[in-house]
């Protein structure tokens, strides 16, 4: 069941929306040679408590940490420790806040210093590869109009599309109905409506598709090694353009 949000639910998700995307502002500057992934899930920590939020993510299904941090060939729900980041590591940051009941979930793709020119391609598409999607987040499509958009687009460009993990709808709870695939044909699944309010999320490798689970359980890195990386945000569905809701100072990463 899709549940669709009340004006009230709508402006309650734009609050927690706001703080996740400056949680996520937050920890994007913090990705520098010589820091800790566990500094940053420090300081994200910090910063969603100081907002009278809760990090939507620790304690979920047993997760030890407020952001997942994935570096390199890791793709998503690698967990913050102490590694320290180094010149050209790719990493994905994903954050969760919940504020007076609603979730906001979104994640984005770094590069430490420079990056290659492939790598800074990769996260190019992936980014631009969710605003593809947007332009079938509108009432009159399906679900599957904007998995069918990011999977052209990524594939156009020479990357993979991961098929194990999908986008979700979000609201009181961070994973609702419906699932959202970055893959597929397009007019299946449900027809968009305004109120719904939904996580669309690329996660993109540089070379197969394929992914594995490492033994910790939670960290999922790409099956052939290479470099991978991910791109979110909580969107809601409305008469005319989706709206954002993982924005911070009009700025979403
Ligand atoms: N953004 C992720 C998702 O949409 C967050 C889940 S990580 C977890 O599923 F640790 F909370 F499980
Ligand atoms: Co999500």
């Amino acid at each position: 069941m899709i549940k669709i949000k009340s004006p009230r639910e709508i402006s309650l998700m734009r609050q927690a929306g706001k703080i996740t995307a400056a949680a996520r502002n937050l920890a994007g500057k913090m990705v520098t040679a010589g820091t800790t992934t566990q500094e940053i899930d420090k300081a994200v920590h910090d910063f969603i408590i100081s907002q009278g939020a809760i990090p939507t993510f620790l304690g979920y299904s047993g997760y030890p940490a407020s952001i997942c941090i994935s570096v390199n060939d890791e793709l998503i729900h690698g967990i913050p420790g102490k590694r320290v980041l180094r010149d050209g590591d790719v990493v994905s940051i994903d954050v969760g806040a919940t504020k007076d009941g609603y979730v906001g979930d979104c994640a984005a793709t770094y590069i430490v210093g420079g990056g290659t020119e492939e790598d800074k391609r990769l996260v190019e598409v992936t980014r631009q590869s969710f605003f593809e999607g947007m332009k079938y987040a509108r009432e009159g499509y399906r679900v599957s109009d904007i998995s069918h958009a990011i999977q052209e687009y990524v594939e156009a460009n020479g990357f993979s599309v991961v098929r194990e993990y999908v986008g979700h709808g979000v609201g009181s709870e961070m994973h609702e109905s419906p699932e959202v695939p970055n893959y597929g044909k397009p007019g299946r699944g449900p027809r968009l409506v305004r109120g719904m309010t939904i996580a669309v999320e690329p996660m993109v490798n540089q070379g197969a598709a394929a992914i594995k689970v490492l033994p910790d359980g939670w960290t999922v890195v790409s099956a052939d090694g290479k470099k991978t990386a991910h791109y979110e945000n909580t969107i809601l569905i409305t008469s005319g353009d989706p709206e954002i809701l993982t924005v911070f100072e009009g700025v979403c990463e």
